[in-house]
């Protein structure tokens, strides 16, 4: 059944925090990572990568604030320390000294990541009748899909 939040059980909310959570960490961790490779990237492909680095973080940056209020909305705990988020993160920090190939490398891995864990927050969500929910994740996860393609198409 269909419920809104605050018709949620408060072991449903638990759950979908901890799976939000899990997806502003990464979120916020891709973002600095972005930024960085933004920063640091080198080579004849400078200027196009230097541009779609900073289209991910821009995205990002605007999504980790949507995740994070939506855990609000639900009235729950959203995580605001960098030190927790990572410890959180499947998504790893990178010193920024890499090739141009590494960084889109790096950054596809991170996207393929982000869309494992947003898939699985939207599938928890729909479990738990958590439809508006549901659906960010959803549309986050198809974000990070269509960045995943946009990298894996400078690797062939
Ligand atoms: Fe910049």
């Amino acid at each position: 059944m269909t419920q809104t939040a605050m018709a949620l059980s408060t072991d449903a909310k638990t759950q979908i925090a901890e799976a939000l959570n899990q997806s502003v960490a990464e979120t916020a961790v891709t973002t600095m990572l972005a930024q960085n490779f933004h920063w640091n990237v080198k080579g004849m492909a400078f200027a196009p990568l230097h541009e779609l680095f900073q289209q991910i973080y821009e995205d990002h940056f605007v999504a980790q604030d949507d995740l994070a209020e939506r855990i609000r909305a639900i009235d729950a705990h959203a995580e605001g320390m960098l030190a927790g988020m990572l410890k959180r993160s499947k998504v790893d920090e990178h010193d920024g000294h890499a090739s141009d190939k590494d960084m889109i490398k790096m950054m596809l891995d991170a996207q393929e990541t982000l869309a494992a864990t947003l898939a699985g927050c939207g599938a928890l969500a729909a479990e738990h009748g958590d439809t508006l929910t549901e659906d960010l994740c959803i549309a986050r996860g198809q974000t990070h899909e269509k960045f995943a393609w946009f990298l894996r198409s400078h690797l062939r």
